[in-house]
């Protein structure tokens, strides 16, 4: 019992979650969680409403997977925002979406850092509207020194164009005779990655059912553990996270060696 979660009895928490609290091994988890935020759009479809409700239905979501793994002590946590690719969707839904991230950082910066959050927004982010690019320069900046969750917001995010950069500057390093070739080892392109100095991944999730990275860490993520649940990101709760990291728990990761 001592490993597990004690002290995490809170009121108005239903039985089965409390089990599923109870039953987090407080020793083994993720350092880093990583979030495909997928459904949106379904949640919405569902319910006859505009997709832009499902995406504002979302920040809820956002918001208490955020505390819980401020609750946790996670050291980092990783959402899908926006990726590279979603560019090809209507310029309303763009719109909407690039005003929702302003919309969450004004609501929330405040909570954010009384937790000690720090907001670390990765990707393009030059590609983003001027107002978009402000909002996050300035959460980024006021959050800089707190000490607890670093909270990646990836937006305008591809896997192969982070690895493209980072195989850039590294080639411009090599060109400038600041580096040698045969130099360049997996250290050398992890340490040029937006994620620099933070642990990979160790638990993804992906809710909505689809089985797939969609271009999100593909780098980072060579050995994390897959969890995909079909529950819609707007539906996505604390008791659905616990759930992951039940089963999470379970697992064996043996990083090609063998079993213990
Ligand atoms: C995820 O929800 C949010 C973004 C990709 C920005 P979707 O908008 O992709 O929702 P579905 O997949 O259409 O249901
Ligand atoms: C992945 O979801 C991107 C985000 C959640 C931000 P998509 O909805 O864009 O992925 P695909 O198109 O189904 O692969
Ligand atoms: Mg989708």
């Amino acid at each position: 019992m001592n490993n597990r979660i004690a002290g995490f009895k809170q009121t108005g928490v239903e039985p089965e979650e409390q089990d599923l609290l109870d039953n987090i091994d407080k020793q083994k988890l993720p350092r880093h969680i990583a979030i495909i935020m997928d459904g949106n759009g379904r949640w919405a479809l569902q319910r006859g409403l505009h997709r832009s409700l499902g995406h504002r239905a979302g920040m809820e979501s956002l918001k208490d997977i955020v505390n819980f793994c401020c609750d946790l002590k996670i050291e980092v946590l990783t959402v899908y925002g926006f990726s590279t690719e979603n560019w090809k969707r209507p310029r309303e839904e763009i719109d909407n979406l690039m005003n929702m991230i302003i919309e969450y950082l004004n609501k929330e910066l405040e909570e954010l850092c009384q937790k000690g959050v720090r907001v670390n927004p990765i990707g393009v982010l030059q590609e983003l509207p001027q107002k978009t690019r402000d909002t996050l320069a300035n959460s980024a900046a006021q959050s800089r020194d707190n000490q607890g969750l670093i909270f990646n917001l990836a937006l305008n995010y591809g896997g192969r164009l982070e690895i493209t950069d980072a195989v850039r500057a590294i080639a411009t390093a090599v060109e400038n005779g600041c580096m040698q070739a045969n130099r360049v080892d997996i250290a050398t392109v992890t340490a040029h990655l937006y994620t620099a100095g933070q642990p990979d991944p160790d638990l993804l999730i992906r809710t909505a059912g689809d089985s797939r990275l969609s271009n999100f860490l593909i780098w980072q993520a060579a050995y994390s553990e897959i969890w995909i649940t079909g529950v819609l990101w707007p539906d996505f709760r604390r008791r659905h996270l616990s759930g992951a990291l039940v089963d999470y728990q379970r697992r064996e990761r043996r990083f090609g060696g063998l079993q213990k």
